[in-house]
């Protein structure tokens, strides 16, 4: 019964590593086809596009303070320039391109 248990809990473990992962994966597809082209695939916005206009660098301190939810809700409803998502993407997609963007904050 332990065992079982035990066995239960690592598969579990590995279930979500595994769904992390390719949540992972599908959120930076879905960045270099839809966000790059401003955003540059660094996240720092040095591209013609981002440049033009003025896409803010995803390592800047606001931008690394904000909470996911801020970033989701950008995403969503587009700021200044930038295009609204909503309708365009999935909620799911919009959270794992936010995560991403997470990995380019680093
Ligand atoms: C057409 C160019 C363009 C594309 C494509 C684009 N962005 Fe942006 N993005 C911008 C610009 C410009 C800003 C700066 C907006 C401002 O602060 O006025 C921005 C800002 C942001 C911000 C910061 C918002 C904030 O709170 O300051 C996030 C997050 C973001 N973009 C995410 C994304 C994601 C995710 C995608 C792809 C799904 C994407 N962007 C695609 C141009 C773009």
């Amino acid at each position: 019964m332990r065992n079982r248990t035990i066995a239960a809990v690592i598969c579990a473990m590995a279930l979500s590593t595994a769904a992390s992962v390719l949540a992972q994966d599908s959120g930076a597809a879905t960045y270099k086809s839809k966000c790059a082209m401003c955003h540059g695939a660094d996240g720092l916005g040095a591209t013609p596009a981002g440049k033009a206009m003025k896409a803010i660098p995803f390592n800047s301190p606001d931008l690394v303070k904000a909470t996911d939810a801020d970033l989701v809700s950008a995403t969503k409803n587009g700021k200044g320039k930038m295009p609204a998502y909503a309708g365009k993407l999935s909620d799911a997609q919009i959270t794992e391109v936010v995560s991403y963007i997470r990995t380019l904050q680093k």
